[in-house]
């Protein structure tokens, strides 16, 4: 039993997330991508981002993780293996992660932080009252397991939260929309928007000029989805003709975002480098552990993608 695993990311260490998976499975061989043995002997896949093509060279696969939550660069391989289960990673430090970046970043547009920055570097004192979260409206645009938990920790911190999905959802203290049709009814009332949808092809391109002039005068714009949903010369803009007031991005079209881009020196637009939530190996490896013995018990594994939906 043995299963190969990629990642170029310097985030994802071979020998962390190996000895994290030893521990929870010592009789499984975990193998570097550039040493893979016999690939007849490769049931399981690991992997972030991997090229196109690169697992169809293992005939006996049983299952494909994915050690991010996304799954859009594994789904837009032309030549994945056919009929094997490809599952997402749920895991803490995801959720977790992501719940701290989304409420720092609703705070900091909340309370006008980086209006504040601007106002210290001008040398101006201004002291004037926000206005309180019970009178702030921030909506969520995708509650699966990431998403619902952001919104709901954010309605716990008083916000008038509301949230959008492709299928019906209920929360506590969330007003949930869903479906295209409810999209302009959601929009239509957002001061800070937070983008966590997983991409496909409904979502591609999603964050763009019709959608942010749905949302009131000098909205904020929160995205740590997938940089595919949005146009980036239409946040440009929409930042020009004071539409959007302030951007946070964790994720752009061009990873590592090109040095030229006009991102860069905004000054109404923050940058984190793809880093909102990162898997950790010690808790994520138990997912897949688990899935692995479901797998060999003949059970179906958990947090399966829908190849169809496209997460
Ligand atoms: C990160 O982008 C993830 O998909 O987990």
């Amino acid at each position: 039993m043995a299963l190969i695993f990629y990642s170029k990311d310097d985030l994802d260490r071979f020998e962390l997330w190996s000895q994290a998976l030893k521990q929870e499975l010592p009789d499984l061989e975990i193998r570097p991508w550039d040493a893979p043995g016999d690939l007849d002997e490769i049931e399981y896949a690991l992997l972030w981002k991997p090229p196109s093509g690169i697992l169809k060279k293992f005939a006996r696969l049983k299952a494909i993780f994915s050690m991010g939550a996304g799954v859009d660069a594994l789904l837009s391989d032309p030549e994945l293996p056919k009929d094997v289960p490809v599952c997402r990673m749920v895991d803490e430090s995801l959720t977790q992660g992501m719940i701290e970046y989304s409420v720092l970043h609703v705070l900091r547009h909340h309370r006008e932080q980086p209006f504040l920055d601007e106002l210290k570097r001008a040398g101006t004192w201004d002291a004037f009252a926000s206005p309180l979260a019970s009178e702030r409206r921030v909506g969520v645009m995708g509650l699966g397991v990431i998403g619902g938990a952001v919104a709901e920790a954010l309605a716990n911190l008083g916000f008038r939260v509301s949230g959008w999905s492709r299928g019906p959802r209920n929360i506590s203290g969330v007003q949930c929309y869903h479906g295209p049709n409810s999209l302009p009814h959601f929009l239509e009332d957002v001061e800070i928007l937070v983008c966590l949808l997983p991409l496909t092809e409904e979502t591609e391109s999603i964050l763009n000029s019709e959608l942010f002039s749905q949302m009131p005068k000098k909205s904020c714009l929160i995205n740590a989805g997938r940089g595919g949903q949005q146009v980036e010369e239409d946040i440009l803009d929409a930042l020009e003709s004071g539409q959007l007031a302030y951007v946070t991005l964790d994720v752009f079209q061009e990873e590592p975002l090109p040095p030229d881009h006009a991102f860069w020196k905004h000054p109404r637009v923050t940058i984190t480098p793809h880093n909102a939530a990162v898997t950790a190996a010690q808790s994520a490896t138990k997912m897949v552990a688990e899935n692995i013995r479901r797998l060999a018990s003949g059970k179906t594994p958990l947090n399966e993608v829908n190849l169809k939906a496209g997460y």
